[in-house]
């Protein structure tokens, strides 16, 4: 069983469904783009910048864990700068032939986004970075002894990569694009804000307080709060008058065991793991992955930001460990090691 599937504050997406929903919350220019203020400064001076020249936008790099809003960044900076944008995915693009194809179709001032690009293969990267390096293509007609390489001029593009894993991008890729921004974890005072922004397009009342709350539980993820304003919803209408209070709102919350701090049974059997089993010694990861039943990757990349940016635990050269807040909230005493 995929275990993740079943969990609530996945920072993932769901199906189908969730992904429609997605798409009538998501944010259309800079403006209506919550948070993640340094980036959104830099992107508007880079973009009106460019427009100035009346060149494309140099290649932006977008990363950090899911459901932060790159996908959303990437369709807003190509409206930004009135371009057509083109949409594909690292493991869609299998063959340098494909890329080769998508590439020649551009048109100028075209964004081409790909998304997980951390998954492009050695062989279609390469065929990338003349393309981005001077817009143009080297392609190989023939076979053998015969074989020739002729280069074609492509239309000047902007490409916008995405990636959870900018560590796993290969160096002269990551080299390649001029802009490169990380996107931060959400505060809950943004996230509220994106709750109530996504409460009035899907017509749901919601209060400040009820905002806050779900904000706190959503684990600085756009994508989790918005899943669970749709969740609490169900129950102000099963359970009331449809309209959602801070009394729903809060047994919502508990029936889906998200915790005041939105931990879920994971995290808990993750700290728990380390403060009782290992006592607050450093532990490794790949033991924390098999303790929980976990890929390492989704440890790293899902609960583990959270669980830094709460102060909880703590990366060490020799291991993870807990810290003193984790120890309050799991309601263990703390010890100093
Ligand atoms: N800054 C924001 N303001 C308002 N809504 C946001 C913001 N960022 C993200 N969202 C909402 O969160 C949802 C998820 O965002 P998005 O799909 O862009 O995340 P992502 O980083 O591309 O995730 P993944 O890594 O899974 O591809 C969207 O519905 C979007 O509307
Ligand atoms: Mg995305």
């Amino acid at each position: 069983m995929n275990f993740e599937e079943e969990r609530i504050i996945s920072p993932e997406l769901e199906d189908v469904q969730e992904e429609r929903i997605e798409n009538t919350l998501r944010p259309k220019t800079l403006e209506e783009y919550i948070g993640q203020n340094k980036v959104k400064e830099n992107m508007k001076i880079y973009i009106e910048a460019a427009k100035k020249r009346g060149e494309p936008l140099d290649h932006v790099l977008l990363y950090g864990p899911p459901g932060l809003g790159k996908t959303t960044l990437a369709n807003i900076i190509s409206n930004e700068m009135n371009s057509n944008i083109k949409i594909t995915s690292g493991p869609a693009i299998e063959k340098p032939g494909d890329l080769a194809a998508i590439l020649t179709n551009l048109s100028a001032f075209d964004v081409l986004f790909i998304d997980e690009i951390h998954r492009l293969n050695k062989s279609v990267e390469e065929i990338l970075y003349p393309a981005l390096e001077d817009y143009t293509l080297d392609i190989i007609i023939g076979k053998g002894p015969s074989a020739r390489s002729i280069r074609l001029d492509l239309p000047k593009f902007t490409l916008i990569g995405a990636t959870t894993k900018a560590g796993s991008l290969a160096t002269p890729l990551r080299d390649r694009f001029g802009i490169v921004h990380r996107l931060e974890l959400y505060e809950p005072a943004d996230l509220a804000t994106i709750v109530k922004r996504s409460a009035r397009i899907l017509e749901i009342e919601i209060d400040e307080k009820s905002a806050l709350e779900i904000a706190r539980r959503s684990r600085g993820t756009p994508r989790i709060a918005n899943r669970l304003l749709k969740r609490v919803r169900d129950y102000a209408s099963v359970l009331g008058d449809g309209n959602i209070d801070l009394k729903i709102t809060k047994l919502a919350l508990n029936h889906l065991e998200i915790d005041e701090m939105g931990l879920d049974e994971i995290d808990r059997k993750l700290l728990e793991t380390m403060i009782v089993k290992y006592q607050g010694k450093p532990v490794g990861i790949e033991t924390l992955a098999t303790t929980v039943g976990e890929e390492i990757d989704t440890i790293e990349d899902v609960y583990e930001p959270y669980l830094i940016q709460i102060g909880f635990i703590a990366r060490t050269p020799r291991g993870r460990i807990p810290l003193p807040e984790a120890y309050s909230h799991m309601g263990f005493p703390f010890t100093e090691k």
